[in-house]
Parts: structure tokens; sequence; C-alpha cells
């Protein structure tokens, strides 16, 4: 976790430095810190967003053209001034920051204090600069390389000394690190929007390298010390699009990028005739038609994207699909044979998780396919194939417009597959062939229906606990609803099939706990209203998100929230919308932080 910056050049380095912290606020947001080189080391750190950091640097300036920089999300020790990053060695000549977890910390501490070390903070990172500075000998590169030999973990670490001025150097190991490239100026950043306006060239930082910056650019070499030749990617993404663009919170705007993302995460990839051409998506024919089962491993919301995507296997190519949660697959042992697709999905490809089950699957000899947003991040390269969403960035901790494209990815995926070895219901495939070029426009018509969901949230804004309910399909969407409002509004919320309602929750059903239905899903419709019914006979309040021609559904429900009809397999891509709507407007009522939910973080890059 943990957003890091760097900066050489012939500007100022803090406000470079703190602009990029506020980009990567989505990575943490508990305390941040700076630290600028000019002949010494000046230090600033604040807890709280980096906004209080912004007012003691306007209070107390830094001056300097070299700096390093850093936003937390705590795993060791609170947040608090003290343990915000950076972090010196106690003559301050050197100074650290880092994003992850040193697994042998306690060890080392140990091993220190005996050696006479005092430490200040309750930090992992702050042994890092004392083992840094420890195994200083007039050379920056090999005493990082040191430190980093005893470390163990998932990290990225960066590092500036005043012994060599106009240098850092950092360190890849697992957590995520770029280096931008500007004129006479370099940049270090855990992902690429964060310099995004002031440089479009970047050199990815894999796993196992170390990365020397100066102001004349960066030479890259592994840990072990092997120089590493890496061409530059020329990113076209337009930085507007990182931007709130006129919408009060970034979690509005990405909910109403939506129609845009379906059409980006379409475009040229699927043919009238349903052929689907997926770039990076290499494997075979031969390898479609023989396989026997698809696994679905993710975490939080991709995950539930998941959910869908495994009823869309089995519904599309009759292909036993299973969904499971990566932090379980990877220690259950799982079935998983060579031969078998497993997909991992995960926006920003960087999920600790969903890594390490993804590469628990290569090894059991089964081909890897990532559904990932994020170009050049962990999950994609290591993936045999790669099928890449184009959401653009997504910026509020709640995932909206990734898990749209999640869902298209996963419907062209499985017409990829079905193209190769036959598809188990071509009716069903036109339908959603077709069904599939009209979202957009149906997504477009279902944000004008904002302000009925807004009327809707007034409802649920007040009560305890809130039920989602829904069968099949609908389940799925009901289990990313109650996420939703879960992230944002805190309230408490449960998602459950609406089957399961009568087996021992409808005993916490009272006229106080409104229980939101999904219902589209034709085949199961009148199994729905019966819970629907059980719900009212108990005084529950009813909000129904069903289709806009289902002229049954008033009868049963107090409200109802329409969305457009289209074929049922597709119909979570339009139910979801009304509740993320919903969760955002009881948010926005009870007051919440809304793109930055208390506790939570965009990217869980440690176990
Ligand atoms: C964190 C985020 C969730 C996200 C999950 C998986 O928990 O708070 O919003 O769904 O990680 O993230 P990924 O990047 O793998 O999709």
């Amino acid at each position: 976790m943990c957003g890091i910056m760097g900066y050489v050049g012939p500007g100022q380095a803090a406000p470079v430095l703190l602009d990029g912290l506020q980009r990567l606020e989505y990575r943490g947001y508990d305390s941040a810190g700076i630290a600028v080189l000019d002949r010494e080391i000046d230090v600033r750190k604040a807890e709280g967003k980096v906004e209080r950091l912004i007012d003691l640097t306007k209070t107390s300036p830094l001056n300097g053209s070299v700096g390093i920089g850093h936003t937390r999300w705590a795993t060791h020790g609170a947040p608090s001034d003290l343990n915000a990053h950076p972090h010196s060695d106690p003559s301050g000549a050197f100074v650290v920051v880092h994003n992850g977890i040193i697994e042998n910390f306690y060890e080392l501490r140990d091993r220190l204090t005996e050696d006479g070390h005092e430490f200040t903070s309750e930090t992992d990172t702050e042994i890092l600069a004392h083992l840094v500075a420890e195994a200083y000998r007039g050379d920056l590169a090999a005493a990082v390389r040191s430190a980093v030999a005893q470390a163990e973990g998932a990290y990225a670490l960066v590092v500036m000394t005043v012994h060599e001025p106009g240098k850092i150097v950092a360190v890849r190991r697992i957590s995520p690190l770029v280096v931008g490239l500007g004129v006479g100026e370099t940049f270090l950043a855990s992902d690429i929007p964060a310099v995004l306006h002031r440089t479009r060239d970047f050199l990815i930082i894999e796993d196992g390298e170390l990365v020397i910056v100066d102001e004349s650019g960066a030479t890259i070499e592994t840990i072990e010390g092997e120089a590493v030749d890496r061409e530059p990617l020329h990113v076209d993404w337009d930085s507007e699009m990182a931007e709130k663009g006129g919408y009060e919170h970034f979690m509005l705007k990405e909910i109403h990028e939506q129609p845009a993302v379906v059409t980006e995460t379409l475009a040229g990839r699927l043919e009238e005739d349903g052929s689907a051409w997926l770039d990076h998506v290499d494997f075979d024919d031969d390898f479609a038609r023989n396989l026997n089962r698809v696994w679905i491993t993710a975490c939080g919301t991709a995950y539930n994207a998941g959910m869908v995507g495994a009823e869309i296997f089995r519904r599309l190519l009759r292909l036993p699909t299973s969904v499971e949660y990566a932090h379980e697959m990877r220690y259950a042992d799982p079935l998983v044979s060579e031969g078998d697709l497993v997909i991992a999905i995960s926006q920003s490809g960087e999920t600790a998780d969903t890594l390490a089950a993804a590469r628990l699957a290569k090894e059991r000899g089964a081909r890897l396919l990532a559904i990932t947003n994020v170009v050049g991040s962990t999950l994609s390269r290591e993936a045999d194939d790669v099928l890449y969403t184009r959401a653009g960035p997504e910026i509020a901790v709640a995932s909206t417009k990734a898990y749209m494209a999640m869902l298209i990815g996963q419907y062209l995926l499985a017409l990829r597959i079905g193209a190769a070895r036959g598809l188990a219901d071509s009716d069903l495939a036109d339908r959603v062939i077709h069904g599939l070029h009209a979202l957009p426009g149906d997504l477009e018509r279902l944000m004008q229906s904002e302000a009925a969901i807004a009327d809707a949230a007034k409802r649920l804004a007040h009560a305890e606990d809130v039920y989602f309910i829904g069968r099949g399909l609908d389940y799925a969407v009901a289990v990313e609803g109650s996420l939703k409002l879960k992230e944002i509004s805190y309230l408490h919320s449960e998602a459950m099939p609406a089957g399961e309602l009568k087996h021992g929750t409808l005993a916490l059903i009272t006229e106080d706990v409104p229980v939101v239905v999904v219902i589209t899903q034709e085949a199961l419709y009148d199994k729905t209203v019966s819970a629907i019914q059980e719900v009212k006979a108990r005084g529950g309040e009813v909000i129904a998100v069903a289709y806009e021609d289902d002229d049954r559904i008033g009868r049963f429900a107090d409200v109802v929230l329409r969305v457009p009809r289209t074929d049922d397999l597709l119909g979570p891509v339009n139910a979801v919308v009304p509740l993320q709507l919903l969760a955002y407007h009881v948010a926005k009522i009870r007051g919440n932080d809304i793109d930055q939910p208390r506790n939570l973080a965009k990217s869980v890059t440690v176990e």
C-alpha cells in the first residue's frame, strides 16, 4: 500500500512531489510527507491527507530540486506524524520512503537494536534507512542493494542521501514503480497518472530491478547489478481523464463515464457476426476447444464481477466455471490442472492476493488470463493473455466503471472462446452480441434517471441495516450493490440470494429495515416476488430495480428504479448502475468522504 514519489530536476521539488502525492492518495491517505535535498535534507510530514502537508509546507517551506515523497496507508504503526514517511537514519544523511511490508522486520529491528540503533517510529520502513546508512561506503546504489538483500517482503523503496546530491535510487520488489522521463527532469511514482500531466514517456520498473535516477534520466539494473535495457513506453491517455471533470466527486464522474467505458472496451473487438478480436489474448482455437474448466479469481469488486462472469461462461459455453476469492484460493490447494484457464480479474493488476492466486495457477500448469485496467501492471506482465478493460484511471476507491468494464470483458472473452469451440445457444449469443452494441445508449438513458435514485436514497440514509436480495445474476448484482453501500455510506448491509432470506435472515426484517431487490431475471421472477412478499408481510420497505417495461413490479415494491430492458444475461450491466448511484447518494446525504472512504484503499498490495 501507499503512494511514492521522487523528483530530480531544475525546478523546486516540493510542489511536484505534493501534486503527485495528491494524485496518489487513492493508494493511501492516512499521513503524508516529503523530503527535499538542498545541501541538507529537510523533511516535513503530517498525519492526515496531503492537504494538511501542503498547509504545513506553506508555513514552513522547503527549498531544493531533489526530493522524495509518500502518502501512507498504515501497516506497521498507527497513522501519526511520527510514523509518516520519509524516515531517516539517525544522522539524517539518508532518507527513505517505502510502499509495502518488510516481512522480517522484527528480526532486523532486534538485530539493529542489539547493535545500538535507536528508532523513532514504529514502522518497518525506518529500519531500511538504518540498513542503507550502515552499508554505505561511498556508493548509494551498492548500499541500497545491501539493505534490500536483508529485507524480505513485497515493497518498493526510494532512497536519497546528502552524500550523492542530484541522485535518487529506487528498488522494486513486487510493489509498483514507474519512472517518468521529462526534459531535464525525471520523476518516480507508484503509477503513471501521478505524473502524466508532466510527461508521457515512462520506464516501467520491473520486479527485482533497481533504478538510479538523475535529472538526465534513469539507469536500470537488476538488484544483482546487471545492466537492463528498457525502451520507454509512450502513454496516450488524456490527462483530463484523471481529473474530476466537473463532477462533485470522482466516483460520480466515473459512474457517468460508464457508457463511454463500454464503448471503449468493445471498440474494435466485436464484429456483428459475433467474432471477438481481443488484442493480447493469444491462446489458439485448439486451446479453447480443449478447455475443460475455467476458474475466475479476484477480490472485492473484481470478485463480484467474476460472479457475473462465471454465469456468462456457464450459460454461453456450458463450461464448468467457478469463481474463487483469491485469498481463499491461494491457500485451498485448488484442483487446478494443466489445460485449465484461470482468469484473474484485477482493476489495478497489483492486488497481492490476486497475484498470489494467479501465480499458483500458473505453477499448476493452467493458462493465466488477466482482466485488468492497468497497462504494464504486474498481473498483466505475468499473465499468458491479457484483456485490458480500457476504463481509464479510476480514482474513487469504490470501483464502478472498472467493474462495468470487467463485465464487458467477460462477455467478450466468452464470445471469443465460443467462436472456437461453439456456443451453447446461438440465439442467446446473437441476443448478447446485439445487446452489447446497444448498451452504451441504454446506459446514457439510465443516467438520466439519477434524480429518482437520489430520492430513493433518502429512504436508506437513516437506516441501520439494509439487505440486498436477488436470484441468479440478480444476486450477483445485489452483492456488488451491497458492497458499494457499505464502502461509502458505512451502513451495515448484506446481500443474499432471495431464496435464502426465509432460512434465517427474515428474523431481522422489520419496518425499519429496507430491502433492495434486484429483479430482472425472467426465469426467476415469480420466485423473487415471493421473497418480496415475505419482506412486505414483516413491514419491510422494498426498493426494487426492475426493467422499465415491467408492469407487475409496482404492485409489490414501494419504490421501483427502472433500467432499460436487455437480454437477461446482460441484465447486470444496467442493473448495477442504480445501485452505484444509490450508494453514492446515501453517502452524500450522510456527509461521508465519498472518494476516499475510511479504512479503505484503492489497491491492496499486501496480504
Ligand atoms: C481493494 C479495493 C476494492 C477492490 C479490491 C480489488 O479492496 O478497495 O475496491 O475491488 O481491492 O482490487 P483490484 O485492483 O484487484 O480490482
